[in-house]
């Protein structure tokens, strides 16, 4: 099973970037978790490009999307929303299709539990309107719970997809 992680902050030393890393080494063993670094090279989505010739950084985000059993999410809320550059990577996908019934994970690394909530909102909007299956969506709070939080959320993404594939075995 593989787990494709994605951030929804660019910037170095990202809270929500360490969460997934965090993602990576609590995994039980046969689960694949894969870090898609790519968002910061997609140009700003615009549908006349698309269809006008392969764009290298578009292909690897749709064929990262594709080859992925399911998706974790952890974004920054930037302006009580979600932040541009994830919001222009899932603009990348809706004509193409690669998240329609994708089974998706959403956190946000935040200090307290309030914190964090509208960007997770937006963002269930956005993947709501590609038809994602959203199994999960609630901040960790940053402290020494987040590993066991983190550990949760990685099970939860393995039991849906495990039911789902025994559902069709
Ligand atoms: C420009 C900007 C706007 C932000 N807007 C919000 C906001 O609307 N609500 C919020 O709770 N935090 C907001 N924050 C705080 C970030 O969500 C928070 O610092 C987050 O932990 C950053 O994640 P990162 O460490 O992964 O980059 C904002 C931060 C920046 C830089």
């Amino acid at each position: 099973m593989r787990i494709l992680t994605v951030s929804g902050s660019l910037q170095a030393g990202s809270a929500n970037r360490a969460l997934l890393d965090m993602a990576r080494e609590v995994a039980p063993d046969g689960v694949e978790v894969e870090h898609f670094d790519g968002l910061r090279d997609l140009p700003f989505f615009d549908p006349g490009l698309d269809g006008a010739g392969a764009i290298p950084a578009v292909e690897r985000w749709r064929q990262a999307v594709v080859d992925a059993d399911a998706l974790l999410i952890a974004s920054p809320e930037y302006g009580h929303s979600l932040p541009g550059v994830l919001k222009n990577g899932i603009d990348w996908l809706i004509g193409s299709g690669e998240l329609y019934r994708k089974t998706v994970a959403l956190t946000a690394s935040v200090a307290e539990r309030h914190r964090g909530l509208k960007g997770l909102a937006a963002l269930e909007e956005t993947l709501g309107a590609v038809d994602a299956h959203i199994v999960w969506s609630q901040p960790a709070v940053r402290g020494p719970d987040l590993a066991a939080e983190v550990a949760g959320i990685v099970r939860r993404l393995v039991d849906v997809v495990s039911a789902f594939s025994n559902e069709y075995r």
